[in-house]
């Protein structure tokens, strides 16, 4: 045979058998969806630093694209720590900068990680969440594998895995994984015909024995004040039953709750979804808008004599399978603000003993943990991070259905890459390496409880020359203050907080 088709005919069949092993492998979910091209990928992965030198690119937390969270949290759903060599390439001496403070006296890091109780005085059946858990994000938002890929993950590792507002599927059962079953504006699973809530739906769907707590949301960081939509093509048939909602007409879950429009009547709902819910722990999820409705649905708290049993802070940078840019840049209140906020005025109101705090808002690291209980969360959640650690490279394409590894589409060709034995064991993985590098910081720290962190032990650079710790910087209320002696600065947003009505910019 000439060598002239020899050499055509040998690549060929080298190209067709790296073809084969891209198909039939099961570890990346872009070789099998795009067998051989997809290799260019992973090789524009490895020279990444120095592509960087000439298109100086930062990643989602601001670090160089070598020394990045998607590389971390890669690393960890590999089941490794996450080691890097050489030394920090943050700018330290940046205002803003922040850093934890160790202890000269380090402590044992404690052989199992912490839990948190969640439920209050009014709640029957308590639950105990992780320091760290899958956020809410929709089926329908997400694929079927890629939910089924979360939830075992959440099964085999012990933490909890939050539906999102698209309601519960099959696929959210299917592994046992712990959920928190979260109700939205569109009442997608416990509906009426005409889109009110249903109780008698509500009740089945919270029987459930997977649903171990009920978060209605109020609202997300990287959309707040509109409500979702799923265009009419997308509402498949199986989605459409899962929302109960008619087929192929598009889905808007409005921007505001119709059961309730006062904070007094949300605490009141707040206790009926709990009675319905046979005591399970139920809460409510919200980006902080103003310290005034804060304060006013604290007060609605004390008037109606009961209390949501975990309040969940959404920040503002957030993210979203969908949302007009402006309102996901520009609309919502940062999550260190809102988580400060929340807790002063539950504080302050003496209502924080009886209330867990949760905090999601680009927790992926375990710093992140630590940072966010120090700033007044009981537990975090996360979402892009979960996704990552189910395969997500940020191709940020969720809202157009072509994802490219399965995970935020409905193409079930697209989702065949994503095999869930793999991607839940990552999720799994992620989730046990960071929590237990939380708890390596805190021992570093000199602590071994989380109840033992204090804001002195969280310090920012301040200016160029100085830093400060947040004890310092920021104000942080005694219990009860604001019932009995407010600051100041506290007495205006007091007397117009109103809980028979949610504050308006006008009212001031
Ligand atoms: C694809 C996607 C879908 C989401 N769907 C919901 C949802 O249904 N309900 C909700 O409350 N938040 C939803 N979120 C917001 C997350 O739950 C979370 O609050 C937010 O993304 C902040 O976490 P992160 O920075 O870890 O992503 C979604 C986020 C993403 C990325």
């Amino acid at each position: 045979m000439k060598l002239s088709r020899t050499i055509p005919a040998a690549a060929a069949g080298a190209l067709a058998a790296v073809a084969v092993r891209d198909l039939t492998q099961s570890k990346r979910a872009i070789l099998h969806n795009y067998p051989v091209v997809g290799h260019l990928r992973y090789l524009l992965n490895d020279i990444r630093p120095e592509i960087q030198q000439y298109f100086i690119e930062r990643n989602w937390d601001g670090r160089p694209y070598n020394r990045d969270i998607r590389s971390l949290i890669a690393d960890r759903a590999a089941g490794k720590a996450g080691e890097q060599a050489f030394g920090t390439e943050l700018e330290v001496y940046q205002v803003g900068y922040e850093y934890l403070v160790h202890s000269t006296a380090p402590v044992p890091m404690p052989d199992e990680a912490p839990k948190v109780r969640i439920g209050g005085p009014d709640c029957r059946q308590p639950y105990d969440i992780s320091l760290l858990n899958v956020s809410a994000m929709s089926f329908g938002a997400l694929s079927a594998n890629a939910i089924r890929a979360l939830n075992r993950g959440a099964a085999l590792g012990g933490f909890a895995h939050d539906t999102g507002e698209g309601g519960l599927s099959p696929y959210h059962l299917e592994f046992g994984g712990d959920l928190v079953w979260e109700v939205g504006t569109g009442y997608y699973g416990c509906r009426t015909d005409d889109g009110d809530f249903d109780p008698d739906r509500f009740a089945e769907v919270a029987a459930h024995p997977s649903v171990k707590a009920v978060s209605l949301k109020l609202s997300q960081g990287a959309k707040p004040g509109i409500g979702g939509v799923l265009p009419g093509p997308k509402v498949t048939e199986e989605i459409a039953k899962i929302r109960e909602v008619p087929v192929g007409v598009t889905c808007v879950s409005p921007p505001a709750h119709r059961v309730f429009s006062t904070p007094i009547e949300l605490i009141e709902f707040i206790a009926r979804m709990r009675d319905l819910a046979d005591g399970k722990p139920v809460g409510f999820k919200l980006c902080v808008g103003s310290r005034v409705d804060l304060i006013a649905i604290g007060k609605a708290m004390i008037e109606v004599e009961t209390a949501p049993d975990f309040i969940i802070v959404d920040g503002s940078e957030g993210g979203t399978g969908a949302a007009p840019l402006e309102f996901e840049d520009h609309v919502g209140m940062p999550l260190t603000h809102g988580l400060m906020m929340l807790h002063n005025v539950l504080v302050g109101l003496g209502l924080r003993d009886r209330i867990r705090v949760g905090a999601s808002g680009k927790v992926a690291a375990s710093n992140d943990i630590v940072k966010r209980i120090i700033q007044g969360a009981d537990y975090t959640n996360a979402a892009r991070a979960m996704m990552m650690a189910t395969g997500c490279i940020q191709a940020q394409r969720c809202h157009t259905g072509k994802c490219p590894t399965g995970v935020a589409t409905q193409s079930a060709w697209r989702q065949r890459g994503l095999v869930v034995s793999d991607k839940s064991e990552q999720v799994r993985s992620y989730q046990e390496e960071t929590v237990k590098g939380a708890m390596r910081l805190m021992a570093a720290m000199g602590v071994s409880r989380t109840d033992d962190l204090d804001p002195t032990m969280l310090r920012q650079h301040v200016s160029a020359t100085s830093t400060r710790s947040y004890a310092e910087i920021y104000e942080w209320l005694e219990p009860g203050e604001l019932l009995h002696d407010p600051p100041k600065k506290w007495k205006a947003d007091l007397k117009l907080a109103d809980p028979s009505r949610f504050h308006h910019p006008n009212h001031r």
